[in-house]
C-alpha cells in the first residue's frame, strides 16, 4: 500500500516545479523514513477505536505508513484519520491515496483543506475555554519555513515564539495541544530547535506538556526525503503527553537512508535534556560521559563575569575607516584570520587590518582577550577555534578593535586568557559544543551557558599551559586533571 502512495508521490514530484512545492514548505518523507518513523509508536491495540493526526500531510505519505504498520500488527478496530493540507494541487493525489488506503486497510478518513494553525484556537481563553480536538496518535512533517512575526500564523500562536518563528516549531506545539494525555507523537524536523534562545518558548512548551522518549539522529542530510535535497540537518522525534520523565532516551543513528545500520543508545534522560532546555544528542557513552564531567563544573563565563560577545566591526559596512596599514590614530582590527596556532598574530599584511576612528563603539580597551571563531568549514575537525591576545605585546595601542566574524573573551589576566584556551581548544568541550549545537557557527549565547570551572581553576590550568605548546593534546591532559 506504501508503494502505491509513495509511486503517486512521484508522479506528483515530476509534475510541479520545484519553485511551487518551496511557496508550500512542500517536500515528502520518503518510504524508509515514513515506514521508521510509523514502527515508533507503541499503539495500545486493546482500544476499539484509534485517532490519527497528521497534519501538513502532503499524499499522505506518513499516514500510510502508519496505517500500514498498524494493520500488520494485527489491529481490526476502527482507525479514523484526519488530514490537514492547504495546497489544493496536492490535496487531489491526497484523497486519490487515502481511498486506496480506505479501500484495502478500511480506515475512516477526514481531509480538512485548511490552515492546521489558524483554524484553531492554541492560546488558552479563559472566557470561552475552548477544548481542543485531541487524538491518539499524531504522525508529522510539517512545513519548515521562516515566517515574519507578523504572520497570521505567528500571532495565532505568540506564547511560543520569540522573534520570527518557524512553522515547524508552531506545528509542533500545534500538535501537543492536539495530543490526548498518555498518547504519542512523532515528527521530522530540523535540529535547530534543540538550543538557543529563538526556540526557548517552544522547548518550554514542549517539556511542560511532554517528555521525549526517542530520538534519530541522520549521519548524511541526504535521502531523508523523496526528490528534493533538504540542506537542514533533520531529526526524528517521539513525544508522549506525560509529565513523568523516562530513565533514559532512546538515542539511534543510521548513515545510510534505508536505515539498514540502526546504532543505538540509550542515553540518560537528563543528559539529554538539560536543566535549561537545551537538549543534547548525545548517541554514544563517551559523549554522555563528556555532558556528565561538564555539566558538573559550578560557573558559567556569565558569572564569572568574563562573557563571550561578538565582534563589533561588520568590516563591509565601515570601509571607509579601515585602512591596510597603520597610519596616525590607527587600530589594530583583529580578523579570524589572524588567529594561527592558538595565538592572535596581528598584523599580517591583510587588507583592512587597521581601523581608523575614535568612535567608542568601534573599539574597545587593549586587554587580554581570548578570540573564537564565529564561523568553521563543515568538515573542519574543530568547531571551537581560538587564539589568546595578550596586551603586553601590543603595548603601543590604547584600544583595539574585532571583527563580528570572530567572538572574543575579555579576560582579567593572561593566565586565565590560557587558561580559557586550555577549556575551549580542549576535545571535551568542543564534543560538548558539537552536542549542543548542530550548526558550523559558534554562537555566544550557547558558549556562555556551558558550564566551566572556578575562576581560579581556570587561572590554574592557564599555568599549566603557559610554557607549553599550545596543542589539543596539551590541552587535554590538563583538562583532564581538573575535570574528572
Ligand atoms: C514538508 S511537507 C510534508 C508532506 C508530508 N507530510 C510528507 O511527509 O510527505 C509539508 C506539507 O504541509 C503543507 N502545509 C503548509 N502549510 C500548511 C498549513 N498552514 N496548514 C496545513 N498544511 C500546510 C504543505 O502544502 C506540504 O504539503
Amino acid at each position: 500500500m506504501l508503494n502505491f502512495v509513495i509511486e503517486n508521490t512521484n508522479k506528483f514530484i515530476a509534475s510541479v516545479p520545484k519553485s511551487r512545492r518551496k511557496q508550500y514548505g512542500q517536500f515528502f518523507t520518503s518510504k524508509a523514513s515514513a515506514k521508521f518513523m510509523a514502527e515508533l509508536f507503541d499503539v495500545d491495540f486493546s482500544m476499539p477505536e484509534i485517532t490519527l493526526l497528521d497534519a501538513g500531510c502532503g499524499t499522505g505519505v506518513l499516514t500510510a505508513a502508519w496505517v500500514d504498520m498498524v494493520r500488520s500488527r494485527g489491529y481490526k478496530g476502527n482507525i479514523k484519520v484526519t488530514c490537514y493540507e492547504t495546497d489544493t494541487m496536492v490535496v487531489s493525489v491526497l484523497i486519490e491515496n487515502l481511498e486506496y488506503i480506505k479501500k484495502h486497510c478500511h480506515i475512516e478518513y477526514e481531509v480538512r483543506e485548511e490552515n492546521y494553525i489558524t483554524t484553531q484556537q492554541f492560546e488558552q481563553n479563559m472566557l470561552f475555554g475552548d477544548e481542543p480536538q485531541q487524538f491518539d496518535y499524531i504522525i508529522g512533517n510539517p512545513p519548515y519555513k521562516k515566517i515574519p512575526k507578523d504572520t497570521p500564523e505567528a500571532k495565532a500562536m505568540s506564547s511560543v515564539c520569540y522573534g520570527a518563528p518557524n512553522l515547524y516549531s508552531l506545528f509542533c506545539c500545534m500538535g501537543i495541544r492536539n495530543l490526548k494525555e498518555g498518547k504519542e507523537m512523532v515528527y521530522i524536523i530540523p535540529r535547530s530547535w534543540t538550543s538557543g534562545a529563538y526556540f526557548e518558548y517552544f522547548r518550554r512548551y514542549m517539556f511542560a506538556n511532554c517528555v521525549l522518549t526517542d530520538i534519530h539522529l541522520f549521519e548524511s542530510r541526504d535521502k531523508v526525503f523523496d526528490g528534493e535535497s533538504v540542506l537542514q540537518e533533520t531529526i526524528i522525534i517521539k513525544l508522549k503527553k506525560q509529565r513523568h520523565k523516562p530513565e533514559s532516551i532512546r538515542m539511534t543513528t543510521s548513515s545510510t537512508s534505508d536505515f539498514s545500520d540502526i546504532s543505538t543508545f540509550n542515553a540518560p534522560y537528563d543528559a539529554v535534556v538539560a536543566r535549561n532546555h537545551y537538549v543534547f544528542l548525545v548517541t554514544n557513552k563517551k559523549q554522555a560521559d563528556v555532558l556528565e564531567k561538564v555539566n558538573k563544573m559550578p560557573a558559567t563565563l556569565l558569572t564569572i563575569n568574563m562573557p563571550m560577545k561578538t565582534g563589533l566591526i561588520v568590516d563591509f559596512r565601515t570601509r571607509e575607516i579601515l585602512r591596510d596599514e597603520l597610519e596616525d590614530g590607527c587600530y589594530p582590527l583583529l580578523y579570524s584570520q589572524h588567529i594561527k596556532d592558538g595565538r592572535v598574530v596581528w598584523p599580517q599584511g591583510k587588507e583592512g587590518e587597521c581601523i581608523l576612528t575614535d568612535r567608542k563603539a568601534f573599539l574597545q580597551k587593549n586587554d587580554n582577550y581570548l578570540l573564537v571563531k564565529r564561523f568553521t568549514a563543515k568538515e573542519e575537525k574543530r568547531r571551537l577555534q581560538c587564539g589568546i591576545y595578550l596586551k603586553q605585546r601590543y603595548p603601543q595601542f590604547k584600544y583595539i578593535s574585532t571583527q563580528n566574524k570572530v567572538n572574543f573573551i575579555k579576560c582579567d589576566s593572561p593566565c586565565v586568557a590560557y587558561g580559557l584556551y586550555v577549556l575551549l581548544n580542549s576535545t571535551m568541550y568542543d564534543t560538548y559544543y558539537r552536542l549542543l549545537n548542530g550548526s558550523t557557527q559558534v554562537n555566544s549565547t550557547e558558549i556562555n551557558s556551558i558550564p566551566v570551572p572556578e575562576r581560579s581553576v581556570i587561572e590554574e590550568m592557564g599555568r599549566a599551559l603557559m610554557y607549553q605548546e599550545l596543542t589539543e593534546i596539551n590541552c587535554n591532559q590538563i583538562v583532564e586533571q581538573w575535570i574528572r
